[in-house]
């Protein structure tokens, strides 16, 4: 079987471990954590963006789930739209940059948050952040719901960060490993079997 979760009840210890493809992952942020930290952001934000309305550019896939919960803790009336920009393969990231497709909003004058996921190397963001302000933004910053401070590469900025994880690679909450994994609502780090 592809994809296994034992069909035992929430919360017992079979549950806490699921399998993808050749690798196996342990849980290690739950889903009540996780809404804490995004509700802390989100009132962050509405502090912040009061009175205003900003575009939110969620970055796909990834960033579907932390936006989705993000948005709706929000008392201020963003704009959500969503673009797709990514470099990632497997569980190492390539450097290699590609072109942000879909942003067809009208972005001048605008206060821009990015959405995404996770801030790794920083390359993606870094790469993005040009591409936004050449669209006549007026504001970007970045919110994102997880940083793996010991990998960055660059210097970034990041305005809004949920929570700062160890360098392992994640699954779950928006998360895949090849395309799998990113329907559980809690986060599972990979368990090193070498
Ligand atoms: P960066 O350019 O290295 O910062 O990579 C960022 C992108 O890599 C994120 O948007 C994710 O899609 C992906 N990524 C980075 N770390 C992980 C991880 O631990 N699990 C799943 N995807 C990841
Ligand atoms: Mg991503």
């Amino acid at each position: 079987m592809l994809l296994t979760t034992s069909p035992t009840a929430e919360g017992s210890p079979d549950m806490k471990k699921i399998h993808i493809l050749d690798k196996d992952f342990s849980i290690s942020i739950t889903e009540e954590t996780i809404q804490t930290r995004v509700r802390r952001v989100a009132d962050k934000i509405n502090r912040d963006y009061k009175g205003k309305s900003p575009v939110f550019v969620c970055i796909l896939n990834g960033s579907f789930m932390f936006a989705a919960d993000l948005v709706r803790y929000l008392d201020i009336q963003p704009a959500v739209t969503f673009a797709r920009f990514s470099s990632y393969r497997g569980t190492e990231t390539t450097g290699v940059v590609r072109e942000l497709l879909g942003v067809t909003e009208d972005l001048k004058g605008k206060d821009v948050v990015i959405v995404e996921d996770i801030v790794d190397t920083g390359i993606t963001m870094k790469a993005l952040l040009p591409v936004i302000k050449e669209k006549g933004a007026e504001t970007v910053e970045i919110a994102c719901f997880l940083r793996k401070p010991g990998k960055l590469k660059v210097d970034l900025d990041i305005k809004y960060c949920a929570m700062d994880i160890p360098d392992d690679f994640i699954v779950g909450y928006g998360l895949d490993y090849d395309g799998y994994g990113r329907n559980y609502r809690d986060i599972y780090t990979v368990i090193d079997n070498k």
